[in-house]
């Protein structure tokens, strides 16, 4: 085994889920909502998910068994603030459950505060674009934390903010589904970055977690004479910047990548760069995932280094990296080249403090329904029996020995 192959002490190694699309019947917010209007773009609804919420004891002992030693999971502010300023101690209790479930098999929890999802009661004053969302994100910050922080070990405030704006309010893929509001998706992304702002500094002065926000970062690429456009991607990765500004005060930037998107003299060149063109899903080949991204896993090293310049100094976690391929062994060679480039970047002297696969279990992707299959586990739609693939105890494999082996990459 060379040393080149080799990660730091302490390197945390996990895989990612979030609430929404592993608990099941979270009936209490707007992408339950969204789901069962009549106008949906979801092919299915989420219903009972993964049963997470009833499962998690299984699920994290399983997790541990593969050899992995980090977990990120999400809490679902819906469940825990069901009515506006009405704060429920039965499900405060459920995720410090879910905690101790963690500490009890050595895994360490990172957990996401926000993943897309938000309240019915708040959706119906606005949901990210409300007026009071900031104050409201940060008084949830703030019970959360009280209850939670002692066992929590990095938070991350909102998932992926920067895309939420575009795709509630100009796309239409998200709830609440407006199209064209430019007024509106501007309201969200203030309102998120000043989310950020005041979750963090809450959930600090709590609990004194390390904090910080979880950002998409597909891997840009511009050819030679590449005209900078106006893609809803390139929008995105404007907005992305003002995110990097507050994360440079951040204990952490949480770095999430799943493949890289080039730009030429003529536009966009790579498939499934349009997020508005459902034609471009579910259709794999060799060069395509699932999702009907190109198959790249080394964006991960684009996206590390793009975060690196934008945060000098500010460890990185990766928090989700993965495919959606109906092949596990492409699975495997994706990871394992993934890993090459987090590497990479440790040589090069980046930061690099842990990488989290993208997802634990098959789960719920959105609007997609449960098609695409990212999973380290399969999940019985039928019963819930989980049944590991393959690379759960490659990756576990590669945990415990904290070193890939020296085979050459097969992709
Ligand atoms: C999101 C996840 C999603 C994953 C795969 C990320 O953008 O955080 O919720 O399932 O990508 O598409």
């Amino acid at each position: 085994m060379r040393d080149a192959l080799r990660f730091p002490d302490g390197f945390l190694f996990g895989a990612s889920i979030s609430a929404y699309q592993t608990e099941g019947g979270n009936s209490n917010t707007d992408w339950w909502w969204w789901e069962h209007i009549a106008a949906t773009p979801c092919s299915e609804p989420s219903g009972d998910a993964c049963d997470f919420y009833h499962r998690y004891r299984e699920d994290i002992a399983m997790l541990a068994g593969f050899g992995l030693n980090c977990f990120r999971f999400g809490i679902e502010w819906a469940r825990i603030e069901p009515a506006e300023g009405e704060f429920s101690r039965a499900a405060l209790a459920h995720y410090r459950l879910i905690l101790d479930a963690c500490h009890e098999h050595g895994i360490t929890p990172l957990v996401t505060f926000d993943h897309f999802t938000v309240p019915r009661w708040l959706h119906e004053h606005g949901g990210f674009a409300a007026e009071n969302f900031p104050a409201l994100f940060e008084r949830y910050c703030a019970r959360a934390a009280e209850a939670l922080g002692d066992r929590i070990a990095y938070a991350c405030t909102i998932n992926e903010p920067q895309g939420l704006g575009s795709s509630g309010w100009l796309l239409g893929i998200n709830p609440p589904g407006h199209t064209d509001d430019r007024e509106g998706a501007q309201r969200a992304v203030d309102n998120l970055l000043e989310g950020h702002r005041r979750g963090a500094a809450a959930i600090r002065s709590r609990a004194g977690i390390p904090t910080g926000i979880t950002l998409a970062l597909p891997d840009l690429q511009y050819e030679d004479g590449a005209q900078p456009g106006s893609s809803s991607l390139e929008l995105e990765s404007r907005v992305s910047d003002w995110f990097f500004e507050l994360a440079r005060q951040d204990d952490f930037v949480g770095v999430q990548t799943y493949t890289r998107f080039r730009y030429g003299p003529e536009g966009p060149r790579s498939p499934g760069h349009d997020w508005s063109d459902s034609t471009r899903y579910l259709v794999e080949t060799d060069e395509t995932t699932q999702m009907g991204y190109e198959y790249y896993p080394r964006a991960i090293g684009g996206a590390i280094r793009r975060a690196q310049r934008s945060c000098p100094g500010v460890p990185i976690l990766v928090t989700e990296n993965g495919i959606a391929t109906s092949n596990d062994e492409k699975r495997i060679a994706y990871i394992d080249t993934a890993l090459r480039e987090v590497l990479a970047c440790l040589a090069e002297g980046i930061d690099v403090r842990g990488y989290l696969y993208w997802s634990l279990l098959d789960n719920f992707e959105w609007a997609l329904g449960y098609a695409p299959t990212f999973g380290l586990v399969a999940v019985d739609r039928q019963n819930f029996t989980r049944h590991p693939r393959p690379s759960a105890s490659w990756l576990g494999t590669v945990a415990r020995a904290r070193a890939l082996s020296g085979v050459a990459e097969s992709v």
